[in-house]
Order: structure tokens, then C-alpha cells, then sequence
């Protein structure tokens, strides 16, 4: 019989970074986890670093068609889901030109948002036949312009969706034909929080769902969240790591930042409702999980409701199948 204390989970980005730390916590307290990876080699290189068994399922979500897929997979094989954990990012600091998914999506949009709502609208049925469920949202203190990192360069900043109604082929969500990847990024994360606000609003307040930031995250190893813009400078990213990580200790470790995740996947204590966590540096080189207000624009209800409608109405106009 199966474990009662062990949770069925599905991770998006569990293959490196903020979720593989995750996934090596979930698997060690005995959670049944399903992780949504890339490819096959990516599947086979996280299935060897992971600590334990663990279910793959192969997706680009860059692919909404390949994200429709894997969601009709999962809802045939009718097994309830406890924790729906949308965790995988993608960045293209510094990028000027848009990359477009083969369904003519802005790929920081298509993977950060898109893919996920997909995912939310389509697995809530899981959701709902577990006994306590809950939906948690890797976002960042970036959607917001009044934080730090949020500051710098040009804010998060929506507009009026105009690039969604428009459909495929827009560089910005806010209509904006010439492309910032940095921007692009928050406006991306500030969709996350609002997602998670539609979401709640949908479900009525059944179940916890969840927004974080887990603050600035550097790994050592694989370039981290740079690497996706092959035109970036390795050594002035090099030598951001070093101050930020070495100097002003301002970084959180990926290893501290896949607890924190783990943590929001199975706290009891975290109550029904939209909830938003921050990752804050507290003192030298020290970070404490708080629970946070969101920036205005993330706690715009209706905005919130209008991205979700937009964002379902583009996906359905694709020429993919998302039955
Ligand atoms: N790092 C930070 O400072 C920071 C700060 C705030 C918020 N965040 C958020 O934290 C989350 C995790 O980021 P991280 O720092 O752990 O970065 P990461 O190490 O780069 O992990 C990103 C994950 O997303 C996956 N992913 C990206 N594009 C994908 C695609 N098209 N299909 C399937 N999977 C894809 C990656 O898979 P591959 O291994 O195949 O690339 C990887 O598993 C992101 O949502 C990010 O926005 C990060």
C-alpha cells in the first residue's frame, strides 16, 4: 500500500538548478515525483544524478503542442496529483532579438507562462482528486519594479496585453515590436504571480497556490540561468557571480533554494489561498523565507483574469491539439 505521507508530484525544471535540488529532497523523504524534462539526454542525465527513482516524461514546453501531449497523458492515466510544482525559467539576458517556439511563440513567454497555464488548465482534475492538494509557481522578486533586482533595467510592465492579442509572432506581451530580453524575463515573472492569482481565483480558494522567489540563485557549474543566450559574456557574467556571490554575498546557493522549494511543496502549515513567499537576504550572506506582498501590478485581479483569457484564446488558435 502506498505511503499516505507520500505526496505525487509533478516538476517542471527538475533538471537543474533551483528544481534538480528540489527533486533530490522530495526523492529523499519519499515522494513520488514526476519530472517534466527537455529531452531524452536531459531525462537520462537527471535520472543518474537523482538520488532515487524517479517517473520522466519528455517535453520541450517551449512546444505547447508537446505540452498538450504529456497533459493528455497524465489525465488518461487518471492518477491524482498532489503538488503541481511550474518551476522551469528561462532567461535571455541581454538579448535583443526574439526567439520564436515552432508555433511562432516568444520562447522566454511560451516557456515561463504559457506552457504552465497549459498545464494548470489541463491538470486540475488531478489536482482536485487528491485530499490536499496545491499548485506551486516558481516566480521572482523581479515582476516587481520596486525590488532591487526589479529596478534595474526597464520594469515589468504589461501595458494592455497587447502583444497576446495579437497573436503569434509578438516580441513583448505589452505590444512592444522591439525585444528586451531582460524585460521580457520580468514581464514573464510577473505573469507567474498573476497566473497564480487567476488560478486561485478560479479554484475559489480550495487549495494553497503558491508564488516565490528564491532570490538570486548562481550554480558553479553550468553557466546557471545565463546560459540560454549563447551571445552572453562569459566573462561579465563570470564576474557578476563573483561580486554577487563571493563579495556581497547576496546569492542564495541553488542547494538552500531547492529546500526552500521543497518545503513550499509540502508545508501543512501554508493555508488555502493565493500565498507569495520571498527568498530575502537578511543579513551578510544570510536569507529567510517570508511570506510578501506582490508588486501592485501583481495583485491586479482583473489584469490577472485578463491574461489567463488572452493567454487560453492564443492557445487555442495554434495549430495544435489541446484536447
Ligand atoms: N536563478 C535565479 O537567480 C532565479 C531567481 C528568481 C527566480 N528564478 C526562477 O527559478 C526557476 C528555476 O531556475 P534556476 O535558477 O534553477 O535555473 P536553471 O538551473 O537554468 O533551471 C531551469 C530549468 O528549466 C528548464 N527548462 C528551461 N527551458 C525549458 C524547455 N524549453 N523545456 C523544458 N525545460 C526547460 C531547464 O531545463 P534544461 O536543463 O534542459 O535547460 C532547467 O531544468 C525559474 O523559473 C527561474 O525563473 C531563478
Amino acid at each position: 500500500m502506498a505511503d499516505p505521507a507520500s505526496k505525487r508530484v509533478l516538476l517542471t525544471g527538475g533538471s537543474s538548478g533551483v528544481g534538480f535540488e528540489a527533486a533530490t529532497v522530495l526523492i529523499a523523504q519519499g515522494h513520488e515525483l514526476t519530472i517534466v524534462c527537455r529531452n531524452q539526454a536531459t531525462a537520462d542525465q537527471t535520472r543518474s544524478l537523482l538520488p532515487g527513482s524517479v517517473h520522466i516524461l519528455i517535453c520541450d514546453l517551449a512546444d505547447l503542442g508537446a505540452v498538450a501531449t504529456i497533459c493528455s497523458q497524465l489525465v488518461d492515466s487518471g492518477a491524482a496529483l498532489d503538488a503541481l510544482v511550474l518551476n522551469a525559467g528561462l532567461q535571455y539576458a541581454g538579448a535583443s532579438d526574439p526567439q520564436f517556439s515552432a508555433q511562432g511563440i516568444e520562447l522566454t513567454i511560451a516557456v515561463n507562462q504559457l506552457a504552465h497555464q497549459l498545464m494548470a488548465m489541463r491538470l486540475l482534475p488531478l489536482l482536485c482528486k487528491a485530499d490536499s492538494p496545491r499548485v506551486v509557481i516558481t516566480a521572482s522578486e523581479v515582476h516587481n519594479p520596486s525590488s532591487g533586482a526589479g529596478k534595474v533595467g526597464k520594469p515589468a510592465d504589461l501595458g494592455d496585453l497587447q502583444g497576446l492579442r495579437a497573436g503569434p509572432g509578438f516580441a513583448m506581451v505589452d505590444g512592444n515590436p522591439s525585444f528586451d530580453g531582460n524585460k521580457a524575463y520580468k514581464d514573464s515573472k510577473l505573469c507567474n504571480v498573476l497566473m497564480a492569482r487567476e488560478l486561485n481565483r478560479q479554484l475559489g480558494a480550495v487549495m494553497p497556490v503558491i508564488a516565490w522567489s528564491p532570490g538570486l540563485v548562481i550554480t558553479r557549474t553550468n553557466g546557471g540561468f545565463f546560459r540560454y543566450n549563447k551571445r552572453s559574456n562569459p566573462l561579465g557574467m563570470g564576474a557578476f557571480a563573483f561580486v554577487a556571490r563571493d563579495l556581497l554575498r547576496i546569492t542564495e546557493s541553488p542547494e538552500n533554494a531547492g529546500r526552500l522549494l521543497a518545503q513550499l511543496v509540502c508545508d501543512p502549515e501554508i493555508t488555502p489561498g493565493f500565498n507569495y513567499f520571498t527568498n530575502k537576504v537578511v543579513r551578510f550572506g544570510g536569507h529567510r523565507l517570508d511570506p510578501t506582498d506582490t508588486s501592485a501590478d501583481g495583485a491586479d485581479l482583473p489584469k490577472a483574469a485578463e491574461l489567463w483569457r488572452l493567454s487560453e484564446q492564443l492557445m487555442s488558435e495554434l495549430p495544435i491539439s489541446l484536447t
